[in-house]
């Protein structure tokens, strides 16, 4: 059966583009593939977490996993620390990484830029830790957003350059994988570029409906247009994305031709967003809240999981062992 994996890194709570980007496809793939879900925990040291925070960052994303649906029995859970097999392999591919490469990655060199005080060798082998985390378990698709992208090519590039180094056919390149066609960017509502935890503008599927509303009724608007049937400037376009993405069809049909005919009234407009948003979260976040203390069943999920994925990856860590030329 063809293989799935993906992780996320636990810097606090999964927003909707998390969810509409990453966790629903996780959700969608679990039926009919063997899939790998883990929880990114040592790609979140390069920021240097608190111990507190980052056990409690952990047992949130699992607990938002298991809330958005992911189920334990079909998919494995894990947390990335407790697969050891993955550092061995991470070791591996960073005698084959070149400086250089790495160097160019846009996300190393935008952390440079941003944080130059705190430019450690973790943040340069980000792509080689995550090719070990994909490789490991030798996954055909990666659900990943956009923003993923350059991440993804590293790790084709380290499977095809170590199939070339030791003159074997042993990785394939894994693929991104997307819902649809094209990979969803879930825009902020604070007028321009992503949702995010670190733009700040994140709706969380833990809101409260009274944070919710708060958050969509602050969206940048602009006065309304004043010819029918022109193109949307760009916080208009994402307060409609978002509806396109939580809300029914015909709610999107109502207010777009509202639009169209220059009669949209935002107030209006982001009361029903509001209203969709939490009736998409409510049900979610009665999960998280009701899982998030239950820390007996979020080991068990994760140790379950932790099982299956080790079994996966001791696998291909004794081949990969015999091809590079260790004794077994
Ligand atoms: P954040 O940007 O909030 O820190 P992460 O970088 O931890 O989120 O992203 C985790 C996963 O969620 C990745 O697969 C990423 O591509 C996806 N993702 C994050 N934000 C969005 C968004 N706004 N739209 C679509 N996907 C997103
Ligand atoms: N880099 C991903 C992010 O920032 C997290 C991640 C780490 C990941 N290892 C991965 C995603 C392996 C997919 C596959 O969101």
């Amino acid at each position: 059966m063809e293989k799935v994996l993906s992780g996320i890194r636990p810097t606090g709570n999964l927003h909707l583009g998390n969810y509409f980007g990453a966790v629903k496809s996780f959700v969608k793939l679990q039926d009919d593939f063997e899939c790998f879900f883990f929880i990114a925990d040592w790609h979140s040291l390069t920021t240097h977490p608190k111990p507190e925070n980052l056990r409690e960052s952990v047992k949130t994303i699992l607990s938002e996993y298991l809330a958005c649906g992911i189920d334990p029995e079909k998919a494995a859970i894990y947390v990335q620390s407790d697969l050891k097999q993955v550092l061995e392999l991470y070791l591996y591919f960073n005698m084959n990484a070149y400086l250089g490469e790495l160097e160019r990655v846009t996300s190393f060199k935008e952390k440079v830029r941003k944080q130059p005080d705190n430019v450690n060798a973790g943040l340069l082998t980000y792509p080689t830790l995550m090719a070990a985390d994909i490789l490991i378990h030798k996954a055909d698709y990666v659900p990943v957003g956009k923003d993923q992208e350059q991440n993804m090519e590293m790790a084709r590039l380290f499977a095809r350059r170590f199939n070339r180094i030791y003159e074997v056919e042993y990785f394939a390149e894994p693929k991104s994988f997307h819902l649809s066609d094209k990979a969803v960017k879930v825009p902020g509502l604070d007028g321009s570029g992503k949702m995010g935890k670190s733009e700040g503008n994140a709706i969380y599927l833990v809101d409260d409906e009274a944070t919710i509303r708060k958050k969509v009724m602050r969206a940048v608007t602009d006065s309304g247009p004043v010819e029918p049937n022109q193109p949307k400037p760009e916080p208009i376009q994402n307060l409609f994305t978002i509806m396109e993405i939580v809300s029914d069809r015909s709610t999107f049909d109502y207010f777009n031709d509202k639009y169209n005919a220059c009669e949209i009234r935002y107030g209006d407009m982001k009361k029903q967003l509001a209203a969709d948003i939490n009736a998409f979260c409510a049900p979610i976040r009665e999960r998280i809240l009701d899982l998030r203390g239950n820390d007996d069943y979020l080991a068990r999920v994760a140790r379950l999981g932790a099982e299956k994925a080790e079994a996966s990856a001791e696998k291909t860590l004794r081949e990969v062992r015999q091809i590079i030329g260790f004794r077994n």
